[in-house]
This record gives C-alpha cells, structure tokens and sequence, in this order.
C-alpha cells in the first residue's frame, strides 16, 4: 500500500537549521576519496596505527564473557569501570579527579555540542583562539553565538587578549597541545596564565586534549584540568589514541556541569554504546596504551620530519609554517596576496589536496593560510605532493 502521487513537502527548516552549512573538510573530502589525489587535508588518524587484532580480541572477549550486559541499554554518565580507569589515569598528586566528574559521549564532537548546548544562548559571547577547530566554531555556532576571537602569535593564545576581550564570555575554547589546526602547543605559564584569569573573571575554560598525548618528545605539558579542576572542563578522546571509529570520548567537569551535560545527553543519544566502552576498557585496562602511544608517536613525528623537510626544499622564500612538536598538523602562511581556497582549486586540478585557512577562523580570516596533515599519506607521496604545492605557490609569487 502506498499513496498515488502524494503532494511533495515543502519542507520549512527551523531558523536554526537554516544557518547550518557543512564542514568545508568534509567537502573537500569527497574529492580526495579518488585514489590518485594526495591528500594533506584530512584530520583522520593513520589507520597504521589501529590495533584491530586487539580490539577484535576484546571485542571476542567482551561478547563472549558478558555479552547481554554489552548488548543492553547502559547509563547514560557511561560505564563505570571506563569512568573509573579514566578518572584515575587524569588525577595527580595534588589533584584528584572522581568517576563522578565524568561523562562519557560519543566522540568529543558530541561533547562539544552537549556543552553548547548546555552553556550557550542565543548572542552568548564565547572566547575562541585564532584561528581554532573549526568543528568546535561549527558545533556551536547551532547555538548561534558570538564568537571572540581571541588573539594568538606563534606560541599560541595569549592570556592578556582573554582580559581584554572576555568580560561577560560563557566560555572559552582552548586547544593547548598540538592546536588544530595549527599544531602550536600553549607553554606552562601561558596555561596557568589561562587559567587564572578565566577564573578571575569566571569564565569557564573548556581544554580540548585529543591529541595531547602524541608528542614526539619529552612527556605531555601538565593538564589545566589539574591547576583548577572546579573551572577547566577537559575533554578528551579515544579516536586519535586507539580509533575515531569507535566514538568514544569524554568530558570531565565539576558536577553539576557534568549532571547538567547528562541530561542533554540523554535527550540527545541516551548513552554511548556500551559494547564499544566495554571493548574499550578492556583494550587498555592493563596498560596497552602505554606501549601503544609510543609507536603512534614515532610514526607521526617521521612523518611530520618528512614533511617539513619536504618543505623546507621545494617552498619558495616569503611562506612560513608551524613545526608542530606532536599531533597532526602543520600550519602554513602564504604571502598576503595569495587566496589558499583559490589556491585549492588550482592544486585539485594538479590532484594536490590541502584545507584553505579560512573555515578556522570564528570571526574575519586570513585568507592567505592553509593547513596540511601529514600523518595519512606515504613519505614518496608527502615529497611528491608538497614538490607539486611548492611550484604552484612558487607561481603565485
Ligand atoms: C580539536 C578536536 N576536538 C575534537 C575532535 C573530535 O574528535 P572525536 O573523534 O573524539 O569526536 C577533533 C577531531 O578531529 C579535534 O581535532
């Protein structure tokens, strides 16, 4: 049974609706799926580095020993084993963070949304850095703020510009290790910097951390969660660390924050998938993510050296760029006159894919610059790519 030629819905998107547009990355994602593209402009991790003979085991594990508690609707703060392991793995000496201040999501995207939701109104001024995730400007723009932009140089954020600029902000957006997108990490004084002026003027903090864990020497920079756990709400992932295709995430707050998140959570998605949180947890229960990590660093920084030498030789004089000390990304400043989204469409044409700079920034862009990730493509295919990139900047000059 079905209708004869039913009239077609006009349909009437809400205003909200109306003023969403899609992420210029997954639109440029379509074109690089072709195979002979090589592409620096996505964000994913390298599939290299998944541990899929692990996680089928603990997959095989987790569904043969508890398989009806794996398959059943869970809680939506998520499952406290995972909650427990994660509260201890962020506690310190002189900071103590409980299960209680958790909230498993799926993916830290969500939590981004969640915290949008929860904390954000209509004209609401939230602090972003210059430029900043544009997935973070994208999930709460649904809440249709006021973005500031917070002023950066080539440490990163600078303190002062949030006295400046922060009076009556709902937030702050921060991105301390290995910023996407432009790899710079926030150094220990600018972090406490931070955080005592967002909690001199009660701004809550929110610290992105996904990557925090990929640096390719030394040990990771010490957590703003830790200096000031009851203003800092941290986020953290399991997409760059194991694989972005469990997603699984979560946000660590006071608690009432974290009560109040949970409510949008359930309106949202109930919980996360308590099968993936359950694998997950028995994945890394026994310190796999301490032999693990290790090897995803290594990887990305000879990769990121390939890169930036690749650079340094086929660049013309007048480009600079970032050298990321971990993560991802790298990030480029082409001479002022050079548009890199025009640059884009050039490079397409020479199947060379990167991400124009412009979508990062919340407020007015500088054109002239453009992100490139390094840790998804060959080294042949790295020094091919910016060797191509390199003659059609070197045109531009
Ligand atoms: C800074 C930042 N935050 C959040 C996310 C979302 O990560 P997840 O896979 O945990 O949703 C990403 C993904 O690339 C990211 O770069």
């Amino acid at each position: 049974m079905k209708l004869e030629n039913p009239t077609p819905i006009n349909w009437k998107f809400s205003e909200r609706a109306e003023q969403l547009q899609s992420s210029v990355i997954r639109e440029i994602l379509k074109v690089t799926m072709r195979p002979e593209v090589i592409s620096f402009a996505g964000g994913l991790p390298s599939p290299e580095t998944f541990p899929v003979e692990r996680m089928k085991a603990a997959f095989d594990k987790v569904l043969s020993e508890q398989g009806k508690t794996a398959l059943q609707y869970g809680p939506t703060d998520g499952y406290a084993p995972l909650r427990e392991f994660i509260a201890a793995s962020l506690s310190t000496a002189d900071c103590k963070i409980l299960p209680e201040q958790i909230l498993m999501v799926s993916g830290s995207q969500q939590g981004l949304d969640l915290l949008g939701k929860v904390l954000v109104d209509e004209g609401s001024k939230i602090l972003v850095e210059t430029p900043s995730y544009l997935g973070a400007l994208q999930a709460f723009s649904v809440y249709q703020p006021q973005f500031e932009s917070v002023d950066t140089d080539e440490h990163g954020l600078i303190p002062a510009s949030v006295a400046a600029k922060g009076e009556g902000a709902r937030l702050m957006y921060a991105l301390p290790n290995f910023q996407n997108p432009t790899g710079r990490t926030l150094s220990i004084e600018r972090r406490m910097e931070l955080v005592e002026t967002c909690a001199r003027m009660g701004i809550p903090l929110i610290e992105d951390n996904p990557y925090g864990d990929l640096c390719y020497s030394g040990e990771p920079l010490p957590k703003m969660l830790n200096m000031n756990p009851n203003g800092v709400i941290y986020m953290g992932s399991f997409s760059k660390v194991l694989t972005p295709g469990i997603r699984l995430g979560y946000v660590v707050g006071p608690v009432p924050l974290i009560r109040k998140l949970e409510q949008a959570k359930q309106a949202a998605d109930l919980h996360t998938a308590q099968l993936t949180q359950m694998v997950v947890y028995e994945v890394i229960k026994d310190g796999f993510l301490g032999e693990h990590i290790p090897t995803i660093r290594t990887f990305y920084s000879r990769q990121c050296d390939v890169m930036l030498e690749a650079m340094t030789k086929f660049f013309p004089q007048g480009v600079t760029w970032t050298r990321p000390e971990g993560g991802m990304f790298i990030w480029v400043t082409l001479p002022k006159h050079i548009d890199s989204k025009l640059l884009l469409d050039e490079a397409i044409q020479h199947n060379i894919a990167f991400v124009p700079g412009g979508p990062f920034y919340a407020n007015e862009a500088e054109k002239n610059t453009l992100r490139l990730s390094f840790v998804t493509v060959s080294p042949e295919r790295i020094n091919e790519g910016i060797e191509k990139l390199g003659k059609l900047i070197k045109a531009k000059m």
